[in-house]
């Protein structure tokens, strides 16, 4: 989908050439113009066909002196990003025919356009997806345009060059992660990254079995050796810094299909162990978005890749490998396999000498328990890394919650055959997942975010969600704006509704 900004009054707005015209509503309308669109808006309220309330709107068609055959007003509400985003996503339900090419999303009337551009931008794109790819006849987007009007376009600019990159992320990771898991093997991951490797300041680099094991990741080999498809290691490499500053890097589970292993899965909606990469795929859409927006920040992306598998050659419960830290792991449960090839990722990530390092992964059915599919569980020791993400999270309408991760927790993972055991109890799971990895980042400003209940929905509207991308690439931008010496800009500050 293409996207253009322009500076667009009521006047302007009523004389473009589009499909339809989405115009951003708020309670306390400007009166002045005497224009078509502005006598339009004042008659709808005055007769009560537009009530106030975010969200609440009036499609109209033909309307007298607008160009736009289709016209939608939408309230905006208090408008805050969080309410624009499910205004706009809920109004483009008016504008599901196929003759609408050409839309405009006029957000001149509102106190700050620029302010919920970014918001207005992922509700209109999200409301308009469409997966494709293996289901030839759904229906695809027909949107093909979108002008966004606002009131100075200089202002506006970075926000709108954000908002672009970021569909672009997002929408990159929705179709990895949503592709099933015959159409994504780590092969095919692989050759996603390497394309992206051709684009401006990345590079690719990726590496098979010899090459793993050859760097002794003794934890990673145990896992895929169950599979058929062989396992690949993607190391990818965004260079828009100074050569000499140290990278954030971003390590993505990239489990394309996760059956348990041995410890097998039940079978009712084993199916969605296909998004069981989205954390691979949110860091390939993140290069994506870096690619586009091109920040002045270096990025390195690490995603193990491979499949969980039962099998004669399978890894058994109670076998014991030797992670690339030397540390040893009692396999005492296969389908606790995110952490086993994360742990060698942290291991391999310590050589970038980054200034962060993030994880990113679907990894515990127990924090899907605890947080539900509002909030990533954010899991970090420490206070300004964790609070960098979360704020990002937060100005990105994408939250994370961050999480404790007392020593105590580690307890259940003591093991008398290995230097750790994979699993813990069933208590406190999202936890004891995150103390494991912990143990292979204690040199590290290491955070994790558990997107186990995030990264994709279920039920009728399943798919994936494309998140975390929008934090991601908040946070990394931000480490950018940090590096220049700015601070970073002052964000939308949604309330936050933590007590500490
Ligand atoms: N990929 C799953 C986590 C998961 C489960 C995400 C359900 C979303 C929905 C992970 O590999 C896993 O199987 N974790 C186990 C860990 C347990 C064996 C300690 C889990 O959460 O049940
Ligand atoms: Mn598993
Ligand atoms: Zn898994």
């Amino acid at each position: 989908m293409d996207f253009e900004l322009k500076t667009l009054s009521t006047a302007t707005a009523a004389n473009l050439a589009v499909d339809a015209l989405l115009v951003l509503v708020p309670d306390e309308p400007g009166k002045d113009p005497a224009d078509p669109l502005t006598d339009l808006i004042a008659s709808a309220i005055r007769a009560g066909d537009l009530e106030e309330g975010p969200g609440k709107a009036l499609a109209c068609y033909r309307a007298a002196g607008i160009k736009a055959p289709r016209v939608v007003l939408v309230r905006s509400g208090n408008a805050e990003p969080a309410a624009i985003r499910k205004a706009v996503a809920g109004a483009m339900a008016h504008l599901k025919h196929p003759g609408v090419k050409k839309a405009a999303l006029v957000l001149s009337l509102l106190p700050n356009p620029a302010r919920v551009l970014r918001a207005a931008m992922s509700g209109c794109t999200e409301a308009t997806y469409s997966y494709t790819t293996t289901k030839p006849s759904a229906k695809a987007r027909t949107l093909e345009k979108l002008v966004i009007g606002v009131d100075a376009v200089a202002d506006a600019k970075p926000e709108f060059d954000h908002a672009r990159a970021q569909v672009v992320g997002v929408e990159f990771a929705k179709e990895w992660a949503n592709r099933p898991a015959n159409h994504a093997t780590p092969a095919m991951l692989a050759d996603a990254a390497r394309k992206l490797g051709q684009k401006p300041r990345i590079r690719t680099e990726v590496l098979g079995p010899k090459q793993v094991e050859a760097l002794g990741m003794g934890a990673f080999l145990a896992v895929a050796k169950g599979s058929a498809e062989p396992l690949r290691f993607i190391v990818m490499h965004y260079s828009g810094g100074d050569k000499a500053t140290a990278p954030v890097v971003l390590v993505g589970k990239g489990i394309t299909f996760d059956t348990g292993g041995i410890s097998i899965k039940p079978a009712p909606e084993m199916d969605e162990m296909k998004f069981d990469m989205g954390g691979a795929a949110s860091v390939l859409g993140t290069f994506a978005a870096l690619a586009e927006l091109q920040p002045a920040v270096n990025v390195v992306g690490v995603i193990p890749a491979c499949e969980n598998m039962p099998d004669g050659q399978a890894v058994k419960p109670g076998d014991v490998v030797r992670s690339m830290s030397g540390q040893t792991i009692e396999i005492l449960n296969t389908d606790a396999e995110g952490r086993l090839i994360l742990c060698d990722a942290l291991t391999y990530a310590a050589r970038f000498k980054p200034r962060s390092v993030v994880d990113v992964a679907t990894l515990t059915g127990a924090c899907v328990i605890a947080l539900g599919g509002v909030r990533s569980g954010l899991f970090s020791a420490r206070d300004d890394l964790a609070s960098a993400l979360q704020q990002a999270g937060e100005s990105a309408l994408d939250p994370c919650w961050r999480m404790p991760l007392d020593d105590e927790y580690a307890d259940g993972l003591k093991s008398n055959f290995a230097d750790m055991g994979n699993v813990a109890g069933r208590a406190a799971g999202a936890i004891t997942a995150a103390k494991f990895l912990q143990k292979f980042a204690t040199e590290l400003p290491w955070a994790h975010l558990d997107i186990a209940g995030t990264a994709w929905k279920s039920g009728a509207a399943k798919g994936s969600t494309g998140r975390p991308v929008p934090l991601l690439l908040q946070y990394v931008v931000d480490v950018a704006s940090s590096e220049k010496g700015d601070n970073p800009k002052p964000r939308v500050s949604n309330r936050s509704r933590r007590s500490s």
